[in-house]
């Protein structure tokens, strides 16, 4: 049938879909589509939405073969006794499905990933997450669900990153933070990008073309060789240098920049003070690390406050990215230098 839809971005696609369906404005009796990195989800004749949801438009859609399932858990059919706990949400990227399954799951999680493949519109294959480790932050995966390799593409604000779960680091849910980081770059900066992984603050800073030129280092090459393939397929991107490169040996250098990104969480702290003398006057740097909830605003003070550069320093902005776990948050802070 035709139907008013909206298109969303894949990764948000999951957030959107239960938005609508708790507003009861979304159109069952046909199959949500997918349509390369969007998804299009029908909406209820005369559905009211804001703007930043996403375009509408008028598509086909075919029908469902049966009711639509509210979430996942509808799939595993042993449904009489929906007591059972079950993972609540998941992670979407690309095409591969990433979900944390807790010890006490009274489920078999190859059951679960079978019902999140069915579920999740273009899921390809699932995994569970057991933990990231090692210095390179890789995430080790237990397939559940599905068939091919950790290789995806992960579409954010239209950049098309090349990921590769096996081989590096990857988070889908900075998605936003790496687009408000680029949108406040200015024209002609001097960009580092520290521990960039597979370069996503990189590649949507280079898709604005307004810096003037962006260092991004990671130790791991596989991750470089991503962000350099994900660089070359941007119709025209900035001037990015992609390096193998340990964060102490850029520090060594004589380079400076305006504006500098440090995303290593639990142990970026050792690099926050050299970095400080590394960042020109009237310069930024976006800073992220883990909080114990409650306390962002006493911490970003002291960020500037034990540093023997931060006299020069004001932390203007400390903002939770999400939860990392029930009593702390991934606090992005934005640390102003002084003219
Ligand atoms: C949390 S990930 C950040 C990824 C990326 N910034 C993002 O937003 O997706 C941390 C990255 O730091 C890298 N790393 C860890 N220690 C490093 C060091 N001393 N020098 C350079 N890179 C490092 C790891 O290889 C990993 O890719």
């Amino acid at each position: 049938m035709i139907s008013r839809a909206l298109r969303v971005p894949r990764a948000r696609g999951e957030t959107v879909r239960r938005a609508l369906q708790d507003r009861g404005i979304l159109r069952h009796g046909v199959r949500i589509r997918v349509d390369q990195d969007d998804l299009l989800l029908p909406l209820v004749d005369g559905a009211e939405l804001p703007s930043e949801w996403g375009s509408l438009e008028t598509a086909e859609f075919p029908p469902a073969a049966e009711p639509p399932a509210r979430d996942y858990g509808d799939l595993l059919r042993e449904t009489a006794d929906r007591s059972f706990a079950l993972p609540r949400s998941f992670d979407v990227i690309g095409d591969i499905v990433v979900v944390r399954i807790p010890d006490d799951c009274a489920i078999d999680p190859h059951r679960i990933g079978e019902a999140l493949r069915a579920f999740v519109p273009g899921a390809r294959l699932v995994g569970a997450d057991r933990g990231v480790h090692g210095p390179h932050r890789i995430r080790l995966l237990e397939r559940l669900a599905g068939t091919g390799s950790w290789a995806t593409i992960h579409s954010e604000y239209g950049v098309r990153l090349q990921v590769d779960l096996e081989r590096a680091y990857f988070s889908p849910r900075l998605a936003h933070e790496h687009h408000r980081v680029a949108s406040a770059v200015r024209t002609g900066e001097t960009v580092f990008d520290l521990c960039c992984g597979v370069g996503p603050f990189t590649a949507h800073i280079a898709r604005t073309r307004r810096a003037g030129r962006i260092v991004a280092v990671d130790s791991n090459p596989d991750a470089i060789e991503l962000l350099k393939r994900t660089l070359a397929a941007l119709p025209a991107g900035g001037p990015v240098e992609a390096r193998t490169e340990r964060v102490e040996e850029l520090l060594a250098g004589s380079e400076v920049a305006d504006r500098a990104i440090l995303n290593l969480p639990h142990e970026g702290i050792k690099y926050l003070a050299p970095l400080m003398g590394r960042v020109a006057r009237g310069g930024t740097i976006h800073y992220y690390e883990i909080t114990p909830r409650g306390r962002r605003e006493d911490r970003g003070k002291e960020l500037v406050s034990e540093s023997a550069e931060g006299s020069e320093w004001r932390c203007i902005d400390a903002r939770r990215v999400h939860a990392y776990s029930p009593q702390s948050d991934l606090i992005g802070y934005t640390l102003e230098r002084r003219e």
